[in-house]
């Protein structure tokens, strides 16, 4: 008989489901090679953004027409507004020249049928939950407050107070906005309504309030970067590196050293170039998404979709009977795994991993899906998958952050963070900080600050810097 030689046995010996799922979801792991050839990538399609405002390009590189970061002093009643999460806010903040501003807000729902209505109804929403606010918190409405505008979607600026929404993102979809501009639309929303008038000092991205909002506390804060419903980072570039705005003067005739650029790289890999790290998964994910082909790097990254890369791929897994004993109808339900529950997973894991409290969440989150048939290695095998995804995420961001960094070449940044992925996800700030850490080159240093609530403070920030800078000049 023929001798069984150990190479051989152990090529017969039955595979786990583990080994197996691990097999499948290799290509879910990003090599430091493979993170490396994306930031080259990445770089590359920022500046065909930077040279061009034009042409069609996957990363927009857009002027944000703030130059000055706060110096501390910035002081007065500003009213902010925050459209762009699941959430639209109103917030009325006072500026003392301390960075403990003095804040009230409401946060109003915006249903899905407005967020996919007409345009004129959405922004009469606003207008109409503004007056509320107002009301309700002894505000005249005949007083115009100035306004910092927080609308977190790519806009083609024109200048601090104008700027044209070039496609909607993250779930919207009103028709009749893009293509106008926003502004135009909220004062005349105002001026059907009758009894608010308003004055609109500043339109602004969620991450340039965010590093605002970082700036007046850290001065050393040059990114600001969203890891929430969607993800997006800006940063302070200069002039002499963005070949769109050569010749390029603001209203005093000034040439500024550096502008913040909005880079909407949430769009990076729309023309393809992410193709080498990409999974079939994402591409379904894409497919069955609201906005097909746009947004790819944000698909793979934040809270709108990580949740659901992870459902289709345990659908997957469950179809090739790997995991739920080949169980595949509940978890074939489209979003039916929000992000929440790859926090919540991942931090069972975690919880396992210490006390052997042997995944209860996780079997209580399958059960309430309506899976019935969850033995205690599908749970194992599901925060395995969970990991990974919310691993990668991490990574890809981390690549995002360090090619800017090493871009920009400063001896200190500081890198204002924030979203409800960085803010509730367990492990994800460590695991940016850790990549980011091994992506770097040169003699540079950072760090993440968690920036609170940049799109309400930092609103009232970019208001306030404008009308402090209008005043000097004016002085
Ligand atoms: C989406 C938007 C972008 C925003 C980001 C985070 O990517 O296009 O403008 O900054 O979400 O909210």
């Amino acid at each position: 008989a023929k001798k069984v030689r150990p190479a051989e046995l152990r090529l017969q010996a039955p595979q786990s489901a583990r080994d197996l799922i691990q097999d499948e979801c290799r290509s879910l792991v990003l090599s430091n090679q493979q993170l490396k050839r994306l930031m080259a990538a990445m770089e590359k399609s920022m500046e065909e953004g930077l040279a061009t405002s034009t042409k069609k390009v996957a990363v927009k590189m857009l002027p944000t027409y703030v130059d000055s970061v706060p110096n501390g002093t910035e002081r007065g009643d500003f009213l902010a507004l925050d459209l762009g999460g699941t959430n639209f806010r109103v917030l009325h903040i006072r500026l003392d020249g301390t960075p403990q501003a003095e804040m009230r807000g409401k946060i109003f729902r915006v249903p899905e049928s407005i967020m996919r209505g007409s345009g004129e109804a959405l922004f009469d929403h606003i207008a109409d939950c503004m007056a509320k606010f107002m009301e309700e918190n002894g505000l005249r409405k005949d007083v115009k407050l100035p306004l910092g505008f927080t609308f977190s979607f790519p806009c083609a600026q024109q200048g601090l107070t104008k700027g044209k929404l070039i496609s909607w993102t993250k779930g919207f979809k009103a028709s009749g906005v893009e293509g106008s501009d926003v502004v135009t639309l909220l004062r005349e929303a105002c001026h059907r309504r009758k009894d608010i008038d308003i004055d609109v000092v500043a339109l602004l991205n969620d991450t340039v309030g965010t590093l605002m909002a970082c700036a007046f506390q850290e001065n050393t804060c040059q990114i600001g970067v969203i890891v929430g419903t969607g993800t997006n980072a800006c940063y302070m570039e200069r002039m002499d590196r963005i070949p769109k705005l050569a010749g390029y003067v603001d209203e005093h005739d000034h040439t500024p050293e550096e502008m913040i650029i909005n880079t909407e790289w949430g769009a990076f890999g729309d023309d393809g170039t992410m193709h080498f790290c990409r999974t079939k998964w994402d591409d379904q994910v894409d497919r069955e998404s609201i906005n097909p082909g746009q947004q790819l790097y944000e698909k793979m990254i934040s809270g709108m979709y990580m949740g659901e890369v992870v459902r289709v791929i345990l659908e997957d897994l469950a179809r090739k009977n790997l995991l739920f004993c080949g169980n595949f109808e509940a978890i074939s339900k489209a979003h039916c795994f929000p992000t929440k529950f790859v926090s919540e997973i991942d931090q069972d894991l975690i919880d396992s991993e210490q006390d052997d409290a042997n995944f209860q969440k996780t079997y209580q989150i399958l059960e309430d899906i309506g899976i019935e048939t969850v033995s205690s290695s599908d749970c194992a095998n599901v925060a395995y998958v969970c990991s990974l995804v919310s691993t990668r995420a991490a990574h890809l961001t981390a690549a995002g952050i360090a090619m800017l960094l090493n871009r920009m070449n400063k001896r200190m940044v500081t890198v204002g963070v924030d979203g409800s992925v960085y803010r509730f996800h367990p492990t994800y700030p460590k695991l940016l900080d850790e990549k980011i850490d091994e992506l770097i080159v040169g003699d540079i240093e950072y760090q993440l600050m968690l920036s609170e609530d940049g799109s309400g403070r930092g609103a009232a920030l970019v208001a306030a810097v404008a009308t402090r800078i209008k005043a000097e000049k004016l002085a």
